[in-house]
């Protein structure tokens, strides 16, 4: 990826977005006191009017002080697709955190420059991020070759060299639930680290890796508008994000990876040994533990 060049443009970036993703948090703190009703977009993927009302906040402020950028939102904007500039927004990541009363999400702004000939499937260059958790008054920025910040100050990723001293997080999806393997990706992780956070919001969960609180994160399937700010905050925080092949990042590729760089290769042979099958940890079945557990009743008993 190339670096974005130094203007006086580009310095309004996370100024602006920082703005915007104040406000825009501002109207979901709102919301989530009122509290909202709860629509399906899917199976038990969740929509409310928080989400709708935020994007659309989002899209306004964004064509005012961006006009010729594009902007790519979860709940549907699709505009100036076709420009150098293209904002990834997630209005709110965390809804069924959100929905819940669980205190737990954000707003997620991440932009990718496209050069006039970048190749229509390939990434162009994540150049700003913004993610703002408006519960803890937490704002995560960053710019491409100018370093990652929470609230202004700078930050890093963690120097915690194995896995087995580390805390790490991963998602689920909320569509095709079934075709996820992640469970048993779950259970390995959980035996071998400190323990797995599964939080609810991966724009977070990425933010956290930035910051030091985790170690790593991983997810199966996530969106563009998930991932774009939050790779550039753990990159810009001296990390790494791969897919689970070690390959670079891609923001269509559906793995995502991120580490504090230190722990990433522990963590891909993990990657090979599940998907090969080896290396599985054996744990009793609910059933052969309830058969234990009726033994020892009987024991007791006799
Ligand atoms: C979801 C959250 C969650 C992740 C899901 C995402 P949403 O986003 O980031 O942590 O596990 O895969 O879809 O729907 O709350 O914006
Ligand atoms: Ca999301
Ligand atoms: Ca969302």
């Amino acid at each position: 990826m190339s670096a974005a060049s130094e203007s006086s443009v580009d310095l309004q970036w996370v100024p602006t977005a920082s703005a915007i993703a104040l406000e825009a948090g501002a109207r979901l703190r709102e919301f989530f006191a009122q509290g909202v009703e709860t629509e399906y977009k899917g199976d038990v993927d969740l929509v409310t009017v928080a989400d709708r009302t935020a994007e659309k906040l989002i899209r306004e402020r964004l064509a005012v002080a961006f006009p010729e950028h594009g902007v790519y939102g979860e709940e549907g904007t699709r505009e100036r697709m076709a420009g150098e500039f293209r904002w990834y927004v997630d209005p709110l990541d965390g809804t069924t955190n959100f929905a819940h009363g669980f205190p737990h999400f954000c707003v997620s702004l991440g932009l990718e420059q496209r050069p006039p000939n970048t190749v229509s499937d390939r990434d162009g260059t994540l150049v700003a991020a913004v993610i703002y958790d408006p519960m803890r008054n937490e704002l995560f920025t960053a710019e491409r070759g100018r370093g990652a910040r929470l609230n202004g100050k700078p930050i890093h990723v963690s120097s915690i060299p194995v896995l087995a001293e580390s805390l790490i997080a991963t998602g689920f999806p909320s569509r095709k639930r079934h075709d996820s393997p992640n469970v048993h990706f779950y259970q390995e992780f959980t035996l071998r680290s400190h323990g797995v956070r599964r939080a609810g919001s991966a724009a977070l969960d990425l933010a956290y890796v930035a910051c030091g609180r985790l170690e790593a994160f991983w997810e199966f399937n996530l969106n563009p508008w998930d991932t774009a700010a939050g790779i550039l905050l753990v990159e810009e925080a001296g990390g790494l994000v791969t897919d689970f092949a070690g390959h670079p990042f891609q923001l269509n590729s559906h793995e995502t990876l991120a580490t504090n760089a230190l722990i990433h290769d522990e963590l891909l042979g993990f990657f090979r040994d599940l998907f090969a099958g080896r290396n599985l940890s054996p744990i009793p079945t609910p059933h052969e533990f309830a058969q234990r557990r009726a033994e020892r009743a009987a024991r007791l008993l006799s």
